[in-house]
């Protein structure tokens, strides 16, 4: 019996040792980065067999197509960045001594591409998004300039990344991000650098203003210049601008955004958004008229678009036959106010009773006169008293001095109105002058 078990047990021991070793790998592989960091995993490794060689300055290597490539690693800087515990050939699978084998790469970019996936196990999240964006799209596409994790982090000297509670980049960290996408995009960066929003971000390090990132996201990068992204593109500045916390330091309106939305060009951009976010729209947005990468103050005496001019420019790129006084039609922002726009604020003043007023005065006039044609009809039906006359207007007072006016003014049915009849309605009077309030008690009459 005891024999027969041992082959049992053995193939037990094995199993499980085999299956446990499994699971370790898959959960080490699936480990999260705080928990790669807390194991022993990342006791600072031993790189200085590496480094012997690769501290030297100077230290380079020719590539085929003439680009020389620094193969010198600072071991002080390497120690502060965010890697240090990570040893070289966690990143270099492929190295392990020296001699090396040989590398193909035939330019600096091929050697840089080498290291596409090199990332992916340790940043899975990044990974993704940056899977998602605009940039890989471009290099599946065949752009290999599209930027991978390497050409805008530097895996030896990367520092660690300062948050907001949100988790986005914090606002120390907007000048580097501006530079580290200027690396490829250099003519954007100088426009944004002279903008409002770029101009206080390496000066004065200001936490409000956007950096690329805020417009465009960190990795999952969108194509901007789809219907989607340009439809949307209101919501986009109005984050900001409708934010009276922040735009109050600045003195700036936080009407922009329904403004907008209320004019004629808004309410289209914001129907299509809703109905049909990927419909192109003709009509401007926020960026049509001030810019993009080179928005300035609307008052700037050279390039403001508050100088008539200046706006007008703006129009003519869809209104080409627009002249100077074109822009005028266009409220700008602002609310109308016996300041700003006084005639446009007198004339919606004046509508604003105006109308209510006439409405409200017709439906009166209608109602009443519906209801003094049943209820007259009803008592001569029952052959009782007689009708009121009908006319609630100023002239039904002059009735109780002329009567025989009320008779030929009434608009009710004149046959009816005999002289008799109007004679009761003299004794009416106060009916005839103020008929809603004598409705009611008149009204349950009929119905008892
Ligand atoms: C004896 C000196 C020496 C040592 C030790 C050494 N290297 Fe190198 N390394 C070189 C030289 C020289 C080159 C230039 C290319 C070549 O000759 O292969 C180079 C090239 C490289 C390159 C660029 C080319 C490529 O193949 O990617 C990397 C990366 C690199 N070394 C990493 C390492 C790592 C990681 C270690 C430690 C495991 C290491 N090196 C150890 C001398 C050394
Ligand atoms: C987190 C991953 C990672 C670690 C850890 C890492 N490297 Fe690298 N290394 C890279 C990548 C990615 C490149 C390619 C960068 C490029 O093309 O600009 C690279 C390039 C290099 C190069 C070529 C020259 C250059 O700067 O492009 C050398 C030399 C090198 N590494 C040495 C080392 C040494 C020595 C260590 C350990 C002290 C080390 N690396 C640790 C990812 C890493
Ligand atoms: C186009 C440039 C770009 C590319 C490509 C890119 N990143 Fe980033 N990444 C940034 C910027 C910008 C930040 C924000 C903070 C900063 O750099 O100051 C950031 C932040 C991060 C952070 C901090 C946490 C976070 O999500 O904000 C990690 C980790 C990271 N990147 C890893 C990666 C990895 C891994 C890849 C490749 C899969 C990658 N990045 C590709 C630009 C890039
Ligand atoms: C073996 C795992 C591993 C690999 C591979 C790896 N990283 Fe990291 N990375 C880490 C660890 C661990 C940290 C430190 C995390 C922390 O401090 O929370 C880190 C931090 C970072 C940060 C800073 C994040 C922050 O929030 O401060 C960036 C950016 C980054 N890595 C980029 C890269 C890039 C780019 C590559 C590929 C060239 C790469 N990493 C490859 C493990 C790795
Ligand atoms: C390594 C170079 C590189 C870096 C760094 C880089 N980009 Fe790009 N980006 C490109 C290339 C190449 C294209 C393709 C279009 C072109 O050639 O301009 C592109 C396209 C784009 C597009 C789409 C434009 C289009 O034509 O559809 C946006 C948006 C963009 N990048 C934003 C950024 C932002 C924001 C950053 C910084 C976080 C950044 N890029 C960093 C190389 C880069
Ligand atoms: C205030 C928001 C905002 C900021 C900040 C911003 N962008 Fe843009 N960006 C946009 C918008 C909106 C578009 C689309 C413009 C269009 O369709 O004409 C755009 C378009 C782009 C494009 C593609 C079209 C082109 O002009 O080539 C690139 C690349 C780009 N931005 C890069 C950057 C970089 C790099 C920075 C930082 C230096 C930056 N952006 C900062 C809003 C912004
Ligand atoms: C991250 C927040 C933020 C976003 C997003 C943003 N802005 Fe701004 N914007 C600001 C701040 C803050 C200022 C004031 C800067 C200053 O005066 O130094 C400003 C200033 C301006 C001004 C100048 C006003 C003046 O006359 O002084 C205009 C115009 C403007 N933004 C338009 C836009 C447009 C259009 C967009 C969208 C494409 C946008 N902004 C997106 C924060 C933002
Ligand atoms: C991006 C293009 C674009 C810009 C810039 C633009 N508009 Fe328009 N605008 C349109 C379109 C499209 C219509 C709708 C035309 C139609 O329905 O016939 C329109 C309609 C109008 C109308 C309504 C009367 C009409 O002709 O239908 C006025 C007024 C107007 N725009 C004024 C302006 C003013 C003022 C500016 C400059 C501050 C301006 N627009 C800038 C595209 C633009
Ligand atoms: C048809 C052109 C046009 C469109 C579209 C437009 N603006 Fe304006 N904007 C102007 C003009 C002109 C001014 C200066 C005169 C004024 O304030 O009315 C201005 C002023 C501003 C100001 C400065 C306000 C202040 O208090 O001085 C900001 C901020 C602004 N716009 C943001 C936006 C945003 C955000 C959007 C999109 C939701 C937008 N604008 C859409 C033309 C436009």
């Amino acid at each position: 019996m005891r024999t027969r078990l041992v082959p049992w047990i053995i193939l037990a021991i094995v199993f499980t040792l085999v299956t446990g070793f499994l699971v370790f790998t898959e959960e080490a592989r699936s480990q999260s980065l705080s928990e790669y960091v807390a194991s022993g995993l990342a006791q600072k490794p031993d790189n200085s067999m590496c480094l012997s060689c690769h501290q030297r300055e100077g230290m380079t290597w020719p590539l085929p197509s003439g680009e020389i490539l620094s193969l010198t690693i600072d071991p002080k800087q390497y120690d502060q960045a965010v890697h240090a515990r990570l040893s070289c050939q966690v990143c270099h699978t492929n190295l392990t001594g020296f001699p090396h084998p040989e590398n193909k790469a035939q330019d600096r970019r091929d050697y840089t591409l080498q290291y596409q996936t090199t990332c992916n196990q340790c940043h899975p999240n990044q990974a993704k998004e940056l899977a998602d964006s605009v940039h890989t799209k471009l290099f599946q596409e065949g752009n290999r300039n599209a930027p991978i994790c390497a050409d805008c982090h530097n895996p030896h000297t990367q520092m660690p990344i300062q948050k907001t509670a949100e988790g986005l980049p914090a606002p120390s960290e907007h000048a580097r991000i501006a530079q580290t996408c200027a690396t490829c995009h250099a003519a954007i960066y100088d426009e944004y650098l002279n903008s409002v929003h770029g101009s206080g971000i390496i000066e004065n390090r200001n936490p409000d203003v956007p950096a690329c990132t805020d417009c465009h996201g960190v990795h999952r990068i969108t194509d901007p210049r789809t219907a989607a992204f340009r439809l949307s593109s209101p919501q986009l500045c109005a984050k900001c601008h409708t934010d009276e916390r922040i735009m109050s330091k600045y003195g700036l309106s936080t009407q922009v955004l329904n403004t907008y939305v209320a004019d004629f060009h808004g309410t289209t951009v914001v129907l299509f958004e809703k109905t049909d976010p990927d419909q192109e729209t003709n009509k401007p947005v926020c960026y049509d008229c001030h810019g993009v990468h080179d928005i300035q103050r609307v008052d700037d005496p050279e390039k403001g678009i508050a100088i008539k001019e200046n706006l007008l420019k703006t129009c003519q790129r869809c209104h080409p036959d627009a002249t100077t006084n074109f822009p005028d039609s266009w409220l700008g922002h602002y609310i109308p106010s016996p300041e700003r726009h006084p005639l446009v604020y007198y004339v919606n003043l004046f509508y604003k009773f105006f109308i209510p007023t006439v409405l409200g005065g017709m439906a009166i006039f209608v109602i009443s006169d519906i209801y003094y044609r049943l209820w007259g009809r009803r008592r001569r039906q029952r052959g009782g008293g007689a009708p009121i006359p009908a006319s609630p207007s100023p002239e039904s007072a002059e009735s109780k001095i002329e009567d025989e006016s009320v008779v030929a003014k009434g608009p009710t049915d004149q046959e009816t109105m005999s002289g008799t009849e109007s004679l009761r309605s003299e004794d009416d009077g106060p009916v005839a002058e103020d008929d809603t309030q004598e409705i009611a008690p008149h009204d349950s009459n009929p119905e008892e």
